[in-house]
């Protein structure tokens, strides 16, 4: 249990709200361990149709807790609670949509390529800072980036890890419409309603046909990601580029080779 993460039923949505504004919704153990619970209950709750995942009206999330990630991920990756949560939520069985708005950071960004309608308000701005960090990608995004998107503007993504617009994502195919800030909740939950109209079993039927192809390949690299990222989370250059982020500065990867 955890209070930064709200879930609430609203007619037959799940509503799941990341809440830790003073952190920028940064995402810790508890909240990731809280966001699996929240997939497992929509996959086990037969009154719930889909799962709405939002923040608030100026931040989604600033990605995982940078504290959190400076202790490192133990043992096994899908038994932690990132890679359960991103294991269900890539093989979930009800329509997933998302709302977002200013930063999607990190597993911001990544947990979106798992979710079947993306809404993002045009103060979103994505980024998947990995290499910048000293990591690498994780969440799939190094199997589902370079397929959707092509080779060299996934690796544009993911080796400069710049940030982009929600303009830039809707361009690339990674979000179904630009919103005004203060209504892309509202915009999601429509969707959410027209997905509850839907057929419920065709519905799981069309999940699961469009998953399909890719989610055996899908799985692996995630695991594999996973062994990659827990390397990379005990590397003198991550070590370095926490402590710039800590001391609000740029990292200095000068010295690596
Ligand atoms: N983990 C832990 N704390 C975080 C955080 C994170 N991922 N992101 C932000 N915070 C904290 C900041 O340290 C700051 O704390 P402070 O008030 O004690 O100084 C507070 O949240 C507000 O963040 P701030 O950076 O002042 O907000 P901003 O609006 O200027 O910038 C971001 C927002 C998201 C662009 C910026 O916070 C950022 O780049 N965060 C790191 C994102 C990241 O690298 N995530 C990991 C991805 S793999």
């Amino acid at each position: 249990m955890t209070a930064h993460i709200l879930t609430e039923k609203q007619d037959h949505i799940l509503l799941v709200r990341i809440n830790r504004p003073e952190r920028k919704n940064a995402l810790t153990h508890a909240m990731y361990t809280a966001l699996g619970d929240a997939v497992d209950q929509a996959h086990e709750d037969a009154d719930i149709r889909c799962v709405l995942f939002t923040g608030s009206e100026d931040c989604f999330t600033a990605g995982n807790d940078l504290g959190d990630f400076a202790a490192g991920l133990p043992g096994d990756f899908q038994e932690t609670p990132v890679g359960r949560f991103l294991f269900l939520l890539a093989s979930a069985s009800k329509p997933v949509v998302a709302a977002v708005n200013g930063p999607a950071v990190g597993i911001g960004t990544t947990m979106l390529l798992h979710c079947d309608l993306v809404f993002a308000g045009n103060n979103t701005r994505f980024q998947m800072p990995f290499a910048n960090l000293g990591l690498c990608p994780e969440g799939g995004s190094s199997l589902l980036l370079p397929s959707w998107l092509g080779r060299v503007r996934a690796a544009e993504l993911l080796m400069l890890g710049g940030a982009f617009t929600a303009d830039d994502a809707h361009r690339l195919g990674l979000i179904n419409r630009v919103c005004e800030p203060a209504n892309t909740e509202m915009a999601a939950l429509d969707a959410c309603n027209q997905l509850n109209a839907q057929a419920p079993a065709a519905l799981r039927a069309t999940k699961e046909l469009l998953n399909r192809p890719t989610l055996d390949e899908l799985k692996n690299t995630m695991l594999a990601e996973g062994e990659r990222f827990a390397e990379r989370l005990k590397s003198p250059e991550a070590a370095e580029a926490f402590r710039a982020f800590m001391e609000k500065r740029q990292p200095d990867f000068s010295k690596f080779h």
